[in-house]
């Protein structure tokens, strides 16, 4: 009886479906890294084997497939690459060129360029690293170190998971470790220009012009179950909506903010530029209760109705804020405080062009500025709020956030001077190894972001590196832009007092 069952799904195996599944439920949070809020939850548990396949039948995946029967069916995880993997539509598969923030995979990976990556490098990285990951003829391992922040570390490899059925087949073997915190934490002076010290490649989701950890995309795009924010092809929708909703003539004409200020002492700097009886610095900022929104079911906190004001502002948090691309994809005019970390996407973005500058030393003067500026020239800043928007939109979806994870990973793997091996104590990970353990919205985040059939486009064809002149006229220029917009500011409040 199971044998025939087992029969009949290898036959379905072989016809997946071709589009990724649409979810249909939109209920979005807006959120900020708020790394000791949340306790983690311990729901799941990964000694579940099972393997995943995929029916058409009905013409409707199911997420996860069978979590009653375990174990003996993993094998047939290889039916669903291998079938699919040659069904590409080749008339889908002419390459784009990727957008040209993947030209940083090639300065992330730099230190290790002329050395390659050894495999003591790789086990020195484990000191701070959550868990280790290896993939070998295309499935996925993990060994486990230490839990991370919430789910960070789950949703993080469900996302690997996914890019291995995005582009079955094409992901090369390879050994990485990811550390899931916040902060960087591999300093380039204590490894750039120092002999005989070799840097530890540590992937995490952001880093800063002191470090060298590799940036990865962060757990969020497949939902950020602790505080309500769906996986990012969901929200995008639901922001998509929400912009539609009030356009930009009858949006608020102030600079919007609602957010956790505690996690980092410059948010408490930024509630000091509230409007207030004596002063209006152009603003209105909220604080975010997220025990209060919990408790509330999140009512109060989704993001498409969050799109209501003409400038809205993105501040960093304890690191980068996973805020960042909610905010920047509401066709509004991001004002952007100078930071200090930088997630995987930003380094493709222009101030002037996808947003607007504003110092972190003197928020306030710099935010009225800002409202002033764009009050006075709402075309103008009307453009650059819908540019922002158009790049989150077009260079930032799932398809790019693949793209980037697998050429990031590729490029990786090339500098591995070792055979990726799988520790004799590491899981594999399935859909339904991590979909079966998984209730409530975890489970149906999972059940959202699953990636139904492979990807009917190949990956963009990567750039090639920056040469350093070239690297340096791109900063030089971003840098040019920001101060442009300091000169402005001063000479608008010169003005000002200037006036009787
Ligand atoms: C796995 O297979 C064994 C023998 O082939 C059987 O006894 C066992 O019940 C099966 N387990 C499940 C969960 O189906
Ligand atoms: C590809 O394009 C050609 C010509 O445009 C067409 O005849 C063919 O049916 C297409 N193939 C598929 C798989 O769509
Ligand atoms: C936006 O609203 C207009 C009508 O007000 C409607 O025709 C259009 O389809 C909407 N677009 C989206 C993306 O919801
Ligand atoms: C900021 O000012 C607005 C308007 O007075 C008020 O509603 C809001 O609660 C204030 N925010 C904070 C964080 O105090
Ligand atoms: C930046 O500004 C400096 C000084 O104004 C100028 O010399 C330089 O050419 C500018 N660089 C770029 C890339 O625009």
């Amino acid at each position: 009886m199971q044998m025939n069952n087992i029969a009949k799904q290898r036959k379905t195996v072989s016809l997946p479906g071709k589009s990724i599944m649409k979810a249909t439920v939109f209920i979005v949070a807006s959120l900020f890294i708020s790394a000791t809020l949340l306790h983690f939850l311990g729901y799941l548990h990964f000694n579940v084997f099972a393997g995943f396949k995929l029916i058409t039948k009905t013409n409707e995946p199911k997420f996860p497939y069978r979590c009653d029967v375990a174990q003996n069916q993993s094998h047939q995880t290889h039916h669903y690459s291998h079938n699919s993997f040659s069904r590409l539509n080749p008339n889908r598969s002419q390459q784009t060129t990727c957008p040209s923030y993947f030209r940083w995979i090639h300065e992330d990976l730099r230190p290790w360029k002329e050395t390659g990556i050894t495999r003591r490098m790789v086990e020195e990285a484990s000191r701070t690293a959550h868990f280790r990951l290896v993939i070998r003829n295309g499935k996925a391992y993990v060994k486990r170190y230490k839990k991370s922040i919430q789910t960070r570390a789950d949703f993080t490899l469900w996302g690997i998971v996914q890019l291995l059925r995005w582009y079955p087949g094409k992901l090369p073997d390879l050994e990485l470790m990811f550390d899931a915190d916040d902060r960087p934490v591999v300093r380039s002076v204590d490894f750039i220009g120092q002999r005989d010290k070799e840097a530890p490649p540590v992937f995490r989701y952001c880093s800063d012009d002191a470090s060298l950890d590799i940036v990865f995309p962060d757990w969020s795009f497949w939902g950020w179950a602790e505080v309500n924010v769906k996986p990012w092809e969901k929200s995008l929708e639901a922001i998509k909506e929400g912009n539609n909703m009030t356009q930009w003539e009858d949006r608020v004409a102030y600079a919007y903010w609602r957010g956790n200020p505690y996690v980092d002492p410059t948010r408490g700097d930024l509630l000091k530029c509230n409007v207030s009886e004596h002063e209006d610095w152009n603003t209105r900022l909220y604080v975010q209760d997220w025990d209060k929104e919990s408790k509330e079911g999140f009512k109060n906190s989704n993001l498409e109705n969050q799109c209501t004001h003409r400038y809205k502002i993105y501040i960093e948090g304890w690191a980068w804020s996973v805020s960042e691309k909610y905010i920047m994809a509401c066709d509004s005019m991001t004002l952007y405080v100078k930071p200090r970390f930088y997630d995987f996407y930003i380094r493709g973005m222009t101030p002037l062009q996808h947003y607007w500058p504003i110092r972190d030393d003197s928020k306030c003067t710099s935010l009225k500025f800002a409202v002033h500026w764009g009050n006075t020239n709402v075309h103008k800043a009307r453009e650059i709020g819908e540019m922002g928007s158009r790049f989150i939109r077009e260079e930032v979806n799932m398809k790019y956030v693949y793209d980037y994870m697998f050429h990031l990973l590729t490029e990786y793997a090339k500098l591995l001077k070792f055979k990726p091996e799988v520790p004799f104590d590491a899981e594999e990970i399935t859909p339904d190894s991590m979909g079966c353990p998984a209730t409530e919205r975890w489970r149906d985040f999972m059940a959202e972001s699953m990636v139904m059939s492979p990807s009917e486009e190949s990956p963009c064809e990567m750039l090639p590196p920056y040469d350093p002149l070239e690297l340096k006229e791109v900063l030089e220029r971003k840098a040019n832009l920001t101060r442009q917009v300091e000169l402005w500011e001063d000479q608008y409040f010169q003005d000002l007092t200037k006036k009787p």
